[in-house]
């Protein structure tokens, strides 16, 4: 349904006071993985790893700098996501949902519950009218559980668990195709975040959804994950399933993030010590690896692929900081 193929963004930091030169956040360094119909593919990885970045890309908030998107509507039409006419765009617009991370400030506290529902669908081509708008919201809210006589109030009125479920209603109201959630349970206490997992697991069979899943805690993206990607700095380093991937991860990088969480200990000297190589806070400003810069200039898609190695169906691993497998 969505495919990424060898994405690069790098971000231009203007040159000031501290630093004369112009330099570069090398924030996506050619990233590829695709996302099945009614999938829930993870994006897991450190603060900074370029989650966000990768998201936002494919919502259009950015500009590639190389490599493509393609977006497959559950019709079958295929939308080259960044060349797209005007109404294309909007059709588009309606199919990919972005959920994120924090409701407090995405959320208009002047504005209505109903009025956030409906901001957005009320300029799009699936507009149906205030009095059917109403109904769709109605039933949209006890979807998420919530009830329909919240719609006059506002977001204050709501709990930090109760406004993510106000985000989600929004983004469902358009139904659309591919939700992208972007750290949308990482402001929220445990016991709330399970509620909004299992919410989620839900409304994907309800509303038939496939999910990009984002978040840097390894945990909660393999308790709702069916596939997960684990990006450090711009790369792609390892792509399994949920299963597989808890059962064998292999980059070293990803037995760092398992013992990064406190239940669940790798019986595993290996794992233990590749930890310390990726403790230090790298410098977003120096590429991860070797980038032909000569890509920047000619924005052209045609950078050189990034390849991870198959060592099982399915299950990929990155040649990169990686021991040899
Ligand atoms: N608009 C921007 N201008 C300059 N640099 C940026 C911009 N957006 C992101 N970056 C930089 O790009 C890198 C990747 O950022 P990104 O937000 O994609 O990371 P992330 O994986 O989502 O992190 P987090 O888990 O903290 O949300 C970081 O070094 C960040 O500082
Ligand atoms: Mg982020």
């Amino acid at each position: 349904m969505l495919k990424v193929e060898n994405l690069y963004k790098r971000f231009n930091l203007e040159a000031g006071f501290f630093a004369r030169e112009e330099r570069y956040v090398y924030a996506v360094n050619g990233v590829s993985f695709s996302v099945g119909d009614q999938e829930i593919y993870g994006l897991v990885g450190e603060s900074g790893c370029g989650k966000t970045t990768t998201a936002r890309t494919i919502v259009q908030m950015y500009k590639p700098d190389a490599g493509s998107i393609h977006f497959t509507e559950q019709g079958g039409k295929t939308y080259n996501v960044h060349s797209l006419g005007r109404s294309e765009l909007a059709e588009l617009r309606g199919k990919i949902k972005y959920v994120f991370q924090d409701p407090a400030r995405s959320l208009n506290p002047r504005m209505t519950i109903l009025e956030i529902l409906t901001a957005g669908y009320r300029y799009s081509p699936y507009w149906p009218g205030p009095k059917q708008a109403l109904e769709e919201a109605k039933a949209v809210m006890v979807d998420v559980g919530l009830q329909a006589s919240d719609l006059d109030r506002r977001p204050a009125d709501f709990s930090g668990g109760q406004r993510q479920r106000i985000s989600i209603a929004r983004a469902l109201m358009v139904k659309p195709e591919l939700l992208i959630c972007d750290e949308v349970v990482s402001a929220l206490d445990v016991s709330i975040q399970g509620q909004i997992l299992n919410l989620l697991l839900r409304l994907k069979e309800e509303y038939k959804l496939s999910m990009l899943f984002i978040a840097h805690d390894l945990a909660v993206v393999s308790y709702i994950s069916d596939r997960i990607g684990v990006m450090y700095r711009g790369l792609m380093m390892e792509e399994a399933t949920a299963r597989e991937l808890t059962a064998r991860p292999l980059h070293p990088y990803t037995r760092h993030l398992y013992a990064a969480i406190p239940q669940i200990t790798l019986q595993n000297d290996a794992a233990r010590t590749a930890t310390r190589r990726f403790r230090e806070v790298p410098d977003p400003t120096r590429p991860p690896v070797e980038i032909d810069e000569t890509i920047f200039e000619r924005k052209s898609p045609l950078a050189k692929a990034v390849a991870m190695l198959e060592v099982a169906p399915g299950h990929l691993v990155s040649p990169y900081f990686a021991d040899p497998v």
